[in-house]
């Protein structure tokens, strides 16, 4: 099928499916599709016949002063990547069709939201949730993949979802990186060769802190001073937060056990990136 963008055609489509008993799955996005994004459509298929992607860029999500404007697009590639890599369609509605004039009902979450990345973003889950809810809604999918590189995010997905008594399945697909460790990300094209250096010392932060729980070190605190540590050496690089926490509502912990996360936000010149690491699983993707 393709390219889909109006959501009367793509229920057409759904409903076919629906009369067949095929299984469907949904990756949304906001393009600009890479590895870490066609990971995602992998996973996808392991759990079903047809695999959506979705590409659409929220301005729901962005707050005034980021960088929605500036977003890299491009759909043509993203349509090609995603059909190379087995997806049947890609929906990607325009704004005015997510968000006609008028609409203004929104999904608040809660506490988890109010932490972290909500906290630097203010109403940047409200506009995740929304959007993802509207995306479930029109294409009405048996499964749903996200990245655990958006820890919080899959969180509050997972929330929503039970929360709201939704019967889909969210599947949390581990971070893919660079060979060297850096965390795929669509803003990663922002960095100059040295703050690119110098991103580094996120994934390899939090790799440092892996290895010294590995060794029998529990303490946050001493978690958090590795990190710290590990990244203030680089001058381009200003930490936001290292949060040391559970993995259901990512409140902080004072001793971390194999479901402890350790996320971290930094400012890498002008872009900001975040990073995260699963202490039971360690750094996914690493070389
Ligand atoms: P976007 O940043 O395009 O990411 C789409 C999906 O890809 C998310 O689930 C994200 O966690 C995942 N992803 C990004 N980089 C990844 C990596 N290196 N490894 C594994 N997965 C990765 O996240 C969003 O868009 C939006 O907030 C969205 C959920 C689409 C709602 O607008």
């Amino acid at each position: 099928m393709g390219l889909v963008t109006s959501v009367d055609e793509f229920r057409e489509a759904r409903r076919a499916w629906a009369a067949q008993g095929v299984r469907v799955s949904l990756v949304p996005t906001m393009g600009y599709l890479h590895e870490g994004h066609l990971r995602l459509i992998d996973a996808a298929k392991e759990r079903s016949d047809v695999v959506v992607v979705s590409v659409f860029v929220n301005p729901l999500q962005f707050g005034p002063e980021e960088d929605y404007d500036q977003y890299p697009r491009d759909l043509e590639r993203d349509r090609r990547l995603a059909v190379e890599r087995g997806a049947a369609v890609i929906f990607a509605p325009d704004a005015d069709v997510m968000y006609p004039a008028g609409s203004e009902i929104r999904v608040v979450p809660g506490t988890t939201a109010e932490r972290w990345e909500g906290l630097a973003r203010p109403g940047h889950f409200v506009g995740v949730l929304t959007v993802v809810a509207k995306l479930f809604h029109m294409t009405n999918p048996h499964v749903a993949c996200f990245g655990q590189k958006d820890y919080q995010q899959l969180a509050l997905i997972r929330q929503m979802v039970r929360d709201l008594n939704w019967s889909i399945e969210v599947v949390g697909v581990p971070t893919v990186r660079e060979p060297d460790g850096l965390a795929m990300s669509s803003r990663n094209v922002y960095l100059s060769a040295a703050e690119r250096r110098e991103a580094l010392s996120l994934s390899g932060a939090l790799s440092e802190a892996h290895a010294a729980w590995r060794a029998g070190e529990s303490s946050a605190s001493t978690l958090e001073v590795i990190v710290r540590q590990r990244v203030e050496v680089c001058p381009s690089v200003a930490l936001e937060y290292i949060a040391v926490v559970d993995p259901d509502r990512l409140e902080p912990v004072d001793r971390v056990d194999h479901r402890s996360v350790i996320a971290v936000a930094a400012r890498v010149g002008p872009t900001r990136l975040i990073d995260n690491i699963i202490l039971r699983d360690g750094l996914s993707g690493a070389t």
